[in-house]
């Protein structure tokens, strides 16, 4: 990368750590200053803010561990692996505990909410199943020593393509998800804008700006990381010995 494309680079990456922090920090207000705060089983409505807090920080950290390669390009490939696949595995964790919030603050009420009625609720699922399906094939691929290399290569496409989608599902499951809470916690008065609606709204805006960021970068071809000089000597040896 040269001197101007890294100047580029790190200017905008900060402005994606600023929003990714606007955005914890949005989740957080809303939650906590207009929607109750925190419970657990025995206060399933609260329990349900725990969601909305575990998807906003699992996005932004999904957003970091995309750009983990660009952004500490000097770092060698197999610590760069390692980085990457336990920021993933943070994001799998915390999208898990989103999950099981959202599912017990409709379970454990007097009178149940039904599950999985919602177009939000399809896409995040889909969203959940996808990532865990592309972590468990980037341990088969990549972390497993004896698979094949030519294979190797070829699924490389494939989990960067999925990486980026499962990324835009995860922004799409957000904004579907605080269209519902909003409408759902401030009814009609939604017109009126009030501060209960004007937050998620604020929020909605920040995960954009932050999500059209992160695009930037991770898509620009001229911010992909050049491999250290010896680790092109040690793929150079493995070409000559296959
Ligand atoms: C700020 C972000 C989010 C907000 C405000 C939010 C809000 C909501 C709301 C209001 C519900 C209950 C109604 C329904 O079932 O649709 C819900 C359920 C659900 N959400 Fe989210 N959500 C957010 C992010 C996400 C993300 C990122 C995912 C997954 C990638 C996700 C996955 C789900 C699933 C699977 C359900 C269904 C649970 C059930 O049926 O019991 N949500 N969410």
């Amino acid at each position: 990368m040269d001197y101007q494309s890294r100047r580029e680079y790190k200017v905008l990456y900060s402005l994606v750590t600023i929003l990714g922090i606007l955005n914890i920090i949005l989740a957080l207000i809303w939650t906590c200053s207009y929607l109750g705060g925190f419970g657990w089983q025995d206060d399933p409505l609260h329990q349900f803010n725990y969601h909305i807090v575990f998807a906003a920080s699992g996005l932004v950290l999904y957003g970091k561990g995309l750009l983990i390669y660009r952004t500490l390009h000097y770092k060698t490939k197999s610590t760069l692996k390692l980085y990457h696949t336990i920021t993933m595995l943070i994001v799998f964790v915390l999208s898990v505990l989103s999950l099981k919030c959202v599912f017990d603050s409709h379970n454990y009420r007097i009178r149940p909410i039904p599950n999985l009625y919602s177009l939000h609720s399809w896409i995040g699922l889909g969203t959940v199943i996808l990532f865990a399906t592309q972590i468990f094939l980037g341990f088969i691929f990549f972390l497993y020593p004896r698979s094949n290399a030519s294979y190797k290569r070829l699924y490389l496409r494939y989990h960067q393509f999925f990486g980026v989608i499962i990324f835009i599902l995860a922004v799409i499951s957000c904004h579907s998800g605080i269209m519902e809470k909003v409408k759902a916690a401030v009814g009609k008065d939604y017109q009126t804008l009030p501060p209960a609606a004007l937050v998620p709204n604020f929020l909605g805006v920040a995960i954009t700006i932050f999500a059209i960021l992160v695009l930037y970068l991770v898509l620009t071809p001229q911010f992909k990381r050049i491999p250290l000089p010896e680790e092109d000597k040690i793929s150079f040896e493995m070409r000559n010995n296959a």
